[in-house]
């Protein structure tokens, strides 16, 4: 045979096994990166990698608008340079629609980077979703605000004896109290355990410095941050990233964004951390086709996936894009212990006649999901096979 073809063919068996969620290398740099723009010169050092977006479909909000304008996946470009010290990251994504909160009805873009407190164990790794309990993620966030509008991260709405604002026959009033108490510039880090136990770091142990700059249809963000703080630690060779983006033109707002699956991040030149990236980017083994018939049998009465719609509405997340945001460890726990990640209810107005957990005095959540482990191996693996092929098309 040919040499070449021989190589192409290949290199197609071996691309097979790879999922599109390739590890982002972050290159050593001479100098200081730990507070550099979009615009630095510093990133002409490393190349860009393709991360893949996807909208986070857990649940729909009640606004069939919303809902429409978040049907697809979106690729965005990522890079990372570190000095040894510090990391940074830069993403680049298209929006053709540069969207500031300015009021209270408008929506801003934003964007977010997580990364796991503790990565030791690949398939122990936080709910993609902003952690879980016992599974914390440092969450940096920032977005395009005007200058005049959040006040320490809260949304400034007082509200008056007929549920108005009461600053809203008063703009200038609140303009004025809005610049006295807020920064205008609006970026967070939070240690989450979860979407409702998310607590904002401001003791300044935890430092990031984020920058955000639209050109030619284009955000550019930027996040640098020592390698190593109170809460964090990314001294190793490889660690895990995940990425977040909201569109405020699609009203993007807590849990309706697009967000990637964990990525590994290997640093170059550091050894280490090779099974995390190894198993980050391999495809699972399994036969999608006999999964789908065990998930039809299994799953339908309560998930709704991809054109399957037989479960009631919010009965339990829709898993219509789970392998485009979820590990396959994450996918095989989801399955044999429902417990050990309960995914938080984002609407509870939404859903309240179907509860997802039970919560004991304690806090304890308990998945009213029974657990799968009585499957056999093979039906495991083939169905966490065909749940890491759920995803929608990129746009
Ligand atoms: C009785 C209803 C019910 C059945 C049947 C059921 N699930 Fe679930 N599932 C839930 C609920 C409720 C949750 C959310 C609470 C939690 O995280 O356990 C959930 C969560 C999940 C998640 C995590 C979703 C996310 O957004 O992270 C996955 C994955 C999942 N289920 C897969 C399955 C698979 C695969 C089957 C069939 C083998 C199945 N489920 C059967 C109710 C069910």
């Amino acid at each position: 045979m040919n040499k070449l073809i021989q190589i192409v063919l290949l290199l197609g068996i071996f691309g097979s096994f790879l999922a599109a969620d390739s590890s982002i290398k972050a290159m050593k740099v001479l100098g200081n990166v730990s507070d550099i723009g979009p615009t630095s010169k510093a990133w002409l050092s490393s190349g860009y990698q393709d991360v893949t977006l996807y909208p986070q479909t857990t649940i729909k909000i009640n606004d069939k608008d919303t809902n429409e304008l978040n049907v697809k996946a979106k690729k965005v470009r990522v890079k990372a340079i570190t000095d040894g010290k510090n990391i940074s990251f830069l993403i680049k994504w298209k929006d053709e629609t540069k969207s500031i909160q300015d009021n209270y009805n408008t929506h801003g873009d934003g964007f977010v980077m997580q990364f796991p407190v503790d990565a030791t164990d690949v398939t122990k790794l936080p709910y993609v979703g902003m952690g879980n309990k016992g599974r914390a993620v440092i969450v940096h966030f920032k977005k395009a605000i005007g200058l005049i509008y959040e006040i320490d991260g809260e949304v400034y709405t007082q509200v008056g004896e007929n549920n108005q604002n009461i600053f809203a026959d008063d703009l200038q009033k609140y303009i004025d109290e809005a610049v006295k108490k807020g920064e205008g510039d609006y970026q967070k880090v939070f240690i989450s355990e979860g979407f409702h136990f998310m607590t904002q770091i401001k003791d300044g142990s935890t430092v990031g410095k984020m920058h955000m700059v639209y050109k030619n249809g284009y955000w550019k963000g930027t996040l640098s941050c020592p390698l190593k703080s109170d809460y964090l630690d990314l001294t190793h060779g490889a660690f895990p990233v995940s990425f977040a983006l909201w569109d405020g033109v699609k009203k993007n707002r807590d849990g309706l964004k697009l967000l990637s699956s964990w990525i590994g991040v290997k640093v170059v030149g550091k050894s280490g951390g090779g099974k995390l990236i190894n198993s980050l980017e391999v495809k699972p083994k399994g036969d999608e086709v006999n999964g789908e018939k065990i998930a039809f049998e299994n799953c339908a009465a309560c998930h709704k996936y991809g054109e399957v719609n037989i479960a009631p509405d919010f009965m339990a997340p829709n898993l219509s894009n789970i392998g485009g945001y979820s590990t396959k460890e994450y996918l095989m726990e989801s399955i044999v212990n429902p417990n050990a990640v309960v995914v938080p209810d984002y609407n509870t107005n939404a859903h309240k006649n179907f509860f997802w957990y039970d919560i004991d005095d304690k806090g304890v959540r308990t998945s009213t999901m029974p657990s799968y482990n009585w499957l056999d191996k093979k039906s495991r693996d083939d169905l966490v096979a065909f749940l890491k092929s759920l995803k929608v098309q990129t746009e």
